[in-house]
């Protein structure tokens, strides 16, 4: 008997699942060097205001007390970066990303700014860490990008300590009459050609646009959370829906 093998969302197309991966791969290879540079052209900066409430959220310890952050599909550490530039001297940060492109990046990001930080490259489905090992677990803008969200949320809880938060900050449904209009023509249009112009990769853009459609309403998302046993699990829409930061505790 042939089973039809379970298919996946690329974008708006629909991939086999154990395809997708490397499909995303594909796009952050492509768009490492710039992904930066885009992040602010394509959002005019807003991309920063928005991590700055998640890094406002994961409120590290000023002073010496030991704290342990793990950010996933962490990239070029843009939001390492951040929380390291406000968190006291017992503040211990890793970056996980299976792109090595981008964690290249990443590490001389870090070096430039002689931030001690650590850059794994690891599968968000399968973390190479120990269990209960980190205060704050963030993931921001990853995972619409990874195969088996629910894997990923498992993992995320199982290398939470007991009392720790899960903060996924991710693009979300816009639900402002008018700015949904105005959001879809931007998205559409101006995302990609900005892509081809500065990366010379429009559909690596495009994916990202159309991966923002598909991904689950928030609460359709924090449903899925409390299934992988995070509790108290809520969100916060940011810039009338472009944006939700989800959080929930292991408890
Ligand atoms: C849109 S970028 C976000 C980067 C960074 N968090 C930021 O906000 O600037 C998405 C990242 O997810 C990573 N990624 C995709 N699939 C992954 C997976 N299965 N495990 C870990 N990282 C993954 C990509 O390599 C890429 O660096």
């Amino acid at each position: 008997m042939v089973r039809n093998a379970p298919d996946a969302d690329f974008g708006f197309r629909q991939v086999p699942l154990g395809d997708k991966q490397a499909l995303v791969d594909g796009v952050f290879d492509s768009v490492a060097r710039r992904y930066d540079l885009m992040n602010d052209l394509m959002s005019g900066g807003l991309h920063r205001a928005w991590k700055d409430v998640l890094v406002t959220a994961v409120n590290p310890p000023r002073g010496p007390q030991p704290f342990a952050l793990l950010d996933l599909a962490g990239g070029t550490g843009d939001v390492a970066l951040r929380v390291a530039d406000i968190g006291g001297p017992g503040t211990r940060i890793t970056v996980a990303d299976i792109n090595p492109e981008m964690l290249a990046v990443g590490r001389k990001r870090a070096a430039k700014a002689e931030r001690d930080i650590a850059f794994i490259e690891a599968n968000a489905e399968s973390l190479p860490l120990p269990d209960r090992a980190f205060d704050v677990v963030t993931i921001a803008f990853g995972i619409r990008n990874v195969p088996r969200i629910e894997l990923a949320l498992a993992e995320a809880h199982r290398v939470l300590k007991i009392g720790g938060r899960f903060l996924c900050l991710e693009f979300s449904s816009v639900d402002v009459p008018g700015l949904d209009a105005l959001y879809n023509l931007y998205s559409f249009n101006v995302i990609p050609a900005l892509g081809r112009a500065v990366t010379g990769d429009a559909e690596a853009y495009r994916y990202l646009v159309e991966s923002i459609r598909k991904f689950p309403k928030p609460v359709v998302f924090a449903e899925m959370m409390r299934a992988a046993g995070f509790r108290r699990a809520s969100f916060q829409r940011l810039t009338g829906g472009v944006v939700a930061l989800h959080s929930g505790w292991r408890l």
